[in-house]
């Protein structure tokens, strides 16, 4: 091809894009898309440096041997201040980010309300805990019940007074009710599994009760069930007794008193020196100076066989455990309906608890 543009001519367009570079403000361009236009004017592809460094070809070969350098050199400079201008930029966009989104990490945080146990969970809890620690192992059962399991195979006869609907919330036009203890749960439990066997079962349980500072509709008990091999009351007085000094101090009175369940044989109710008056008589202990807390005896051989198992060959003790009553002794509270007034005043005092 023949040259098309003279020396003169090239060198005074590349004085001209010379200064005009230099004019361009790349050093101060103010952010990235304004540096950004500037490189488009000159690099782009119709850019001003651009139509400067194509034209190299319409000169005679040996100017363009002198003048390529020269484009290039001019090139390299450019792209140089361009990359310096940019690095420049970003670092001011990071700080300025760093600075607009920065935390204070020494201003005090809010503090969020804070959630506790209630204290028959962490009552419940404690009860568990101790037998478990004694090699018991926990089953549950249901709250809804059929009078097989709550009454029948328990040794509870069909004119039994506890039966009675005055004391018994049966369910509307259903064989079921809701279960008026935890013993149910002997019953389920031996019917899932072979002996030996040894369970506590907390839950909740329902009687058709008059309300006082002691008496509650709905209330907690821990059931325990132990069978084995020649397991007898001597076994249960331990485990009981180990149980109450481990949960109340080894200097609390307690008394094993002679009673009845039709579930055990023989059976006993085990009550503990009121921590209120303590002794004297007051409302909380109904003036006997005693807090019963729990029922226990010698499991029935009527039950084993109600469930399929060999009376001759195994035997063992129950147990109920009542939740509140051990809270309003460990807790100090008097009037057993303040654990479900759900009185944050009263709630609150028990924050210690947690652990
Ligand atoms: N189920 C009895 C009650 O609710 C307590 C109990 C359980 C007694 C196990 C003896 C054995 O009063």
């Amino acid at each position: 091809m023949e040259p098309t543009k003279t020396l003169a001519a090239w060198q005074s367009e590349c004085a001209k894009v010379q200064s005009a570079l230099a004019e361009a403000g790349v050093e101060t361009a103010a952010d990235l898309p304004t540096l950004e236009e500037v490189r488009v004017r000159f690099l782009g592809r119709k850019g001003a440096l651009t139509e400067l460094l194509k034209s190299l070809k319409d000169l005679p070969l040996e100017d363009r041997k002198a003048c390529g350098p020269q484009g290039n050199a001019l090139r390299g400079s450019f792209e140089a201040a361009l990359a310096a201008a940019r690095a420049r930029l970003e670092d001011a966009a990071d700080a300025a980010s760093l600075k607009k989104d920065a935390v204070d990490l020494t201003l005090p945080a809010l503090r969020p309300p804070r959630g506790r146990l209630h204290p028959l969970t962490t009552t419940l809890d404690a009860i568990a805990g101790i037998f478990r620690r004694l090699g018991y192992s926990w089953a549950e059962g249901p709250q809804i019940e059929d009078e097989f399991h709550n009454f029948s195979a328990l040794n509870i006869p069909d004119d039994h007074p506890a039966r009675d609907t005055q004391d018994t919330f049966y369910l509307q036009d259903l064989p079921r009710l809701l279960r008026t203890h935890t013993s149910n749960v002997q019953i389920r439990a031996m019917e899932k599994s072979k002996p030996p066997i040894r369970i506590v079962c907390p839950g909740r349980v329902f009687r058709h009760e008059q309300i006082d500072a002691t008496h509650s509709a709905v209330f907690h008990q821990v059931e325990g069930l132990v069978i084995d091999e020649g397991v007898g009351f001597a076994d249960l007085k331990g485990h009981l007794q180990a149980f109450l000094e481990s949960l109340l101090g080894s200097s609390t009175k307690t008394r094993f008193r002679p009673s009845y369940f039709p579930f055990t044989e023989p059976s006993t109710e085990v009550d503990v020196k009121c921590f209120f008056c303590p002794g004297s008589g007051c409302p909380a202990c109904k003036h006997t100076g005693w807090i019963e807390i729990l029922g226990a005896g010698v499991v029935n051989p009527a039950v084993l066989r109600a469930v399929g198992w060999d009376p001759e060959a195994w035997s063992g003790f129950a147990f109920g455990i009542g939740v509140e009553r051990v809270a309003m002794l460990t807790h100090g509270v008097r009037d057993l309906r303040d654990f479900y007034a759900n009185d944050l005043r009263f709630l609150r005092q028990f924050d210690e608890d947690l652990v």
